[in-house]
């Protein structure tokens, strides 16, 4: 493995732990990494003796770094170029059962791999001169490796017991890099997954966004839920699952539907809040389920409650409430206006109002409606994405013509107030909304000129009278 260790940083490493007299190596995701010739930028050091020590004298010798130190925890981070290396001595941990913190002894290399959650993350690259780039495996994790399965280096349960956060590791870890999770130790996390508890949102949330990151994210999402740690996680999302039947009539599993579609979506976006929109789009369909003795199932108003329920999940899983989270609820909420607009014949003034309520996230909506389109009846996907080409065509044509994507009122109520002298009142609310409609309906069009006009009408059917000039086009500040 010597070729590997190509970086220079290694062999400084390796010539300061020669100097000290201590044993070095580079360990656990970077070694793994390395071998699945993944690029990893985050290099883990593990020496027997004080990580600090060593990490100040690399540190000095790389040009006089900053080395940031954890006294608490022995620990000493350096950044090298692109590089985070972080240096620790060997340790022994051992776990209280109500806390992720561990007690930590100092140990030998080989406790340090026992306390790793996979034997994939265990093995060892020696930095040591006489053993530079030798393999400690204690685990067989190279064989782990090749074979593509996940297995922790102990008993399962006392690996995840240890740190319940493994528990959602191992699903991502299978997930993002296609792995099989060992059948004991996927009945490890089975038994063990009522202690996910204890582990911080924060922590389960960042698994959950390199899940839904993965080329794939149904594999991570249906081991959650083959492991029981969805129900517990996300139950939401496991409420979509299962199908009801009344006089024959069934509707579809919209758990695996929702899966079907984050896949499907996955190869055009790397937008995470696209990928979580996806994943949440039809979320409020067993709260607004109804069986119709005519109309058979029904999910009216999903939409609505789904994207209520995204702010509440948000909240709960501590997912940034920011933009992020307004644009998911749009997507939510909008999911399925374009598949609705191209079952009928697409009039330009529905194009307008889903330009208008979509703004600048139209193409993102556009992209989500077409994956939601699982039917297995090729004809219907044929008719329906010859549809979608036809809303994407007009979307483009009107709003090259009508500037409708990011709406500013052609008209500012300032402009209103100025021409009838009206001090702050409803009818100026009643004005700018009824220009704001004549455009969208396509009376008039998105130009000053035209909807000066209007708004003279407009007035004159309120019973207002215009009092001065028409002033010239001032640029209306972000008003809606
Ligand atoms: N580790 C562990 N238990 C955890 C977290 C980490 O045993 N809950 C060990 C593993 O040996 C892991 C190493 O610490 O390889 C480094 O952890 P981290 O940087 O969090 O993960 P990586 O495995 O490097 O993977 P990624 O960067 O994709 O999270």
């Amino acid at each position: 493995m010597k070729e590997k260790l190509n970086n220079t940083v290694f062999k400084i490493i390796s010539t300061i732990a020669e100097e000290c007299n201590i044993d070095a190596y580079v360990i656990g995701g970077f070694v793994r990494d390395l071998l699945l010739s993944r690029d990893s930028k985050d290099i883990d050091i593990v020496v027997i003796g004080s990580g600090i020590e060593i990490a100040r004298k690399v540190a000095k010798k790389l040009g006089n770094l900053k080395v940031t130190t954890f006294k608490n925890f022995g620990t000493a981070m350096i950044k090298y170029r692109d590089l985070d290396i972080e240096f620790v001595g060997a340790r022994k941990e051992s776990y209280n059962r109500n806390s992720r913190k561990p007690i930590v002894e100092d140990g030998t290399l080989e406790d340090d791999q026992n306390r790793r959650d996979f034997t994939i993350n265990a093995l060892a690259l020696s930095l040591n001169n006489n053993s530079f780039g030798k393999l400690i495996d204690p685990f067989n994790g190279l064989e782990h490796l090749k074979q593509k399965v996940l297995k922790t280096p102990l008993e399962p349960t006392i690996t995840f017991s240890d740190d319940p956060l493994r528990m959602m590791r191992a699903v991502r870890f299978a997930s993002q890099l296609n792995f099989n999770i060992d059948e004991d130790t996927f009945n490890g996390i089975r038994e063990t997954r009522e202690r996910i508890s204890i582990v911080s949102k924060e922590r389960i949330t960042d698994e959950l966004n390199k899940i839904l990151l993965s080329d794939k994210p149904s594999v991570g999402f249906k081991l959650l839920d083959r492991a029981g740690l969805l129900q517990i996680i996300l139950p939401e999302l496991h409420n979509l699952k299962g199908v009801e039947v009344k006089n024959g009539i069934s509707h579809k599993d919209n758990f695996y539907h929702t899966l079907e579609v984050v896949d499907r979506i996955a190869p055009h976006t790397n937008d995470l809040w696209l990928r979580w929109a996806t994943l949440l789009h039809d979320i409020g369909k067993p709260a607004s389920k109804r069986f119709d003795e005519n109309a058979g199932w029904t999910f009216y108003a999903h939409n609505y409650i789904g994207a209520k329920m995204t702010g509440k999940i948000f909240n709960k899983l501590k997912l940034p409430l920011s933009d992020k989270m307004k644009f998911v609820k749009k997507m939510v909420k909008l999911h399925m206006r374009p598949i609705s607009l191209s079952e009928d014949t697409v009039t330009d003034s529905a194009v307008r109002r889903l330009l208008f309520e979509a703004g600048d996230d139209i193409d993102s909506l556009m992209t989500l409606c077409e994956a939601d389109i699982t039917s297995k009846n090729a004809e219907k996907i044929k008719r329906y994405m010859k549809n979608f080409e036809v809303v994407r065509q007009k979307l483009k044509e009107i709003e090259q013509k009508d500037h409708i994507r990011n709406f500013q009122p052609p008209v500012s109520g300032e402009v209103i107030m100025e021409t009838f002298a009206l001090k702050p009142c409803r009818e100026i609310g009643d004005i700018k909304s009824a220009i704001k409609e004549a455009i969208l309906d396509g009376v008039i069009r998105n130009d000053y000129e035209e909807a000066y006009e209007y708004m003279l009408k407009k007035g004159e059917e309120l019973g207002l009278k215009p009092v001065s000039e028409k002033p010239p086009l001032t640029p209306t500040k972000g008003e809606k």
